[in-house]
């Protein structure tokens, strides 16, 4: 049996104004791109005739340029969950132009069961390989997993864009698997980070596939910023802190699995613990792997590794692809409902590491908004992990753009984690570790050891300010910071 062959131009073509598309893919990797270059394209030519052309994009975090960004920018967005690391996307969302749900990653898939997105019209699955059965298709995923197993099921209609990039051997590194309805749900059988319980292929309907795109696409993931003096002090300090709380019996010799979020300051931490001597080969269990952690696989630093992505460049997807027989050993790429579990994050007691905009005195941590009201990226996964790991960190350089924003204020902007969920911060200052105190002693250590020193003066004259309660705040002073740096162009020059 051959499912009908199409070009990308064809498949965009049955798309219709007001549908709401599931696509693959998580982070950058795994997207369709070939059918949403064309599907933006026809998004633009439809407004030049005054025709709407808006759909729903549902994916299982952020996606790649030619989903998100050319989608934003041929303002053809309607609604989109439930993550983004995209300028574009960006921009417009700040404009007010796009109904963006910012969700947790590890509850997408159960948000899309509950029907809180209505009807899945289509799913467009990239793929490196199809078993084109009369019944039952099985297609094998490339580099992420994310909310596949889910909207192959729920969908109306799928397309999938089989992509020759990819190496048709991928379903190697994949456990295929969708967690039952609540309240039916069993415990997910797994002890090990390593263990894997599913399939290695995604079973499709037959009836549903209305058409395959050939395409040869590389992924769109860019490269990271190199190691800063700043990022690689803060992994430095991670490492510091790792050390005693080894010392202390904390954490065992044989290490907790880590988890490292999305971004430069996440990449760079990553390749920082990889430089220090003395610790232990650890494993990780994430949602993405990044290229630093593909490095320290190589070296072995890290020993396995869980993600629901492998949200790299493409020379280092080239190193995994290439290294097939070592990486199918060592590597596993989950379903994000699975990958994000709070119920196997809280049993391997991972290391949550994610990177905030801004934490405030006494922990509590905003890694989404900027000056409360624009968008950044999202919460993405982090809250899945810091809520539920063994040990919830947050890093961040303590000024951002040129000294002008300090990253330690004394009130959040705008929450994410909440103080509860916060154990340590790190700055390239130092580290503050909150556990075990109250919100006094929280703050002189957040001040004392995070803050940059042109802000710590400030700092402390806001908390004497503050004045007395369990946790002093000005209600007048407490976003002061930002507003000096929103009226005058630096924090520095607020006045209490
Ligand atoms: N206010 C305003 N801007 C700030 C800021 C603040 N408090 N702190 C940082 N920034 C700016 C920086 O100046 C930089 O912008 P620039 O490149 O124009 O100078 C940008 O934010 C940060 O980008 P970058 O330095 O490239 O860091 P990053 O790639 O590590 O991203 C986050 C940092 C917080 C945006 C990113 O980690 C993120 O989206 N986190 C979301 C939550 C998460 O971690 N999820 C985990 C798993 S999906």
């Amino acid at each position: 049996m051959t499912y009908t062959r199409m070009t990308a131009a064809e498949a965009a073509q049955m798309i219709k104004n007001g549908d709401t598309l599931g696509l693959s893919g998580f982070t950058p990797n795994g997207n369709p791109k070939a059918v949403f270059r064309e599907i933006s394209k026809r998004a633009i030519r439809e407004h030049e005739t005054g025709q709407a052309f808006q759909v729903g994009i549902l994916t299982g975090a952020s996606s790649c340029q030619s989903v998100e960004g050319d989608m934003a920018a041929a303002k053809a967005i309607k609604f989109r969950a439930p993550f983004s690391t995209n300028k574009a996307f960006r921009d417009h969302t700040n404009l007010g132009e796009v109904d963006y749900e910012d969700m947790h990653l590890g509850h997408m898939a159960e948000r899309l069961r509950r029907g809180f997105y209505g009807d899945i019209d289509w799913a467009i699955i990239e793929v490196s390989a199809i078993e084109e059965g009369a019944d039952t298709c099985k297609v094998s995923l490339t580099s992420a997993g994310g909310i596949v197993p889910t909207i192959a099921r729920m969908a109306k209609r799928v397309i999938l864009e089989l992509n020759h990039f990819h190496n048709p051997n991928s379903r190697f590194l994949h456990d295929v698997v969708e967690l039952a309805e609540y309240p039916y749900r069993q415990p997910i059988p797994i002890t090990r980070v390593a263990e894997r319980f599913g399939k290695d292929y995604v079973e499709i309907d037959a009836k549903k596939i209305v058409g395959v795109v050939e395409c040869n696409i590389p992924e769109e993931a860019r490269a990271f910023k190199d190691l800063t003096p700043e990022t690689k002090k803060i992994g430095e300090n991670v490492v510091d802190f790792f050390l005693s709380d080894l010392r202390a019996g904390r954490i065992p010799k044989e290490f907790f699995p880590i988890q490292s979020g999305v971004g430069a300051t996440g990449n760079a931490v990553m390749k920082a613990i990889g430089q220090c001597e003395g610790l232990p080969v650890m494993n990780v269990f994430s949602e993405v792997v990044q290229d630093a952690v593909v490095d320290m696989m190589l070296k072995g630093q890290i020993g396995y590794a869980s993600a629901t992505a492998t949200t790299v460049t493409n020379e280092c997807l080239q190193k995994i692809y290439d290294n097939m027989d070592f990486f199918k050993e060592r590597l596993t790429i989950r379903p994000s409902e699975v990958a994000n579990a709070p119920e196997l994050i809280r049993r391997f007691g991972v290391i949550a590491m994610n990177t905030a905009l801004e934490c405030d005195l006494y922990g509590n941590e905003n890694s989404s908004h900027i000056c409360g009201s624009n968008l950044m990226n999202g919460i993405g996964g982090s809250c899945d992990y810091e809520r539920n790991g063994s040990i919830s960190i947050f890093y961040t350089p303590s000024t951002a753009k040129g000294g002008k924003i300090s990253a330690i204020v004394p009130m959040c902007s705008h929450v994410d984690s909440t103080e509860h969920d916060v154990d340590i911060i790190v700055t390239e200052q130092g580290v503050a570790d909150l556990r075990g105190k109250g919100p006094l002693r929280r703050a002189q250590e957040v001040i004392e050891n995070c803050a940059h020193p042109d802000y710590k003066p400030l700092l402390r004259d806001y908390l004497r300010l503050a004045g007395r309660g369990h946790e002093p705040q000005s209600m007048t002073a407490a976003l002061a910071m930002h507003q000096a740096y929103l009226e005058k162009g630096d924090m520095r020059l607020v006045a209490w």
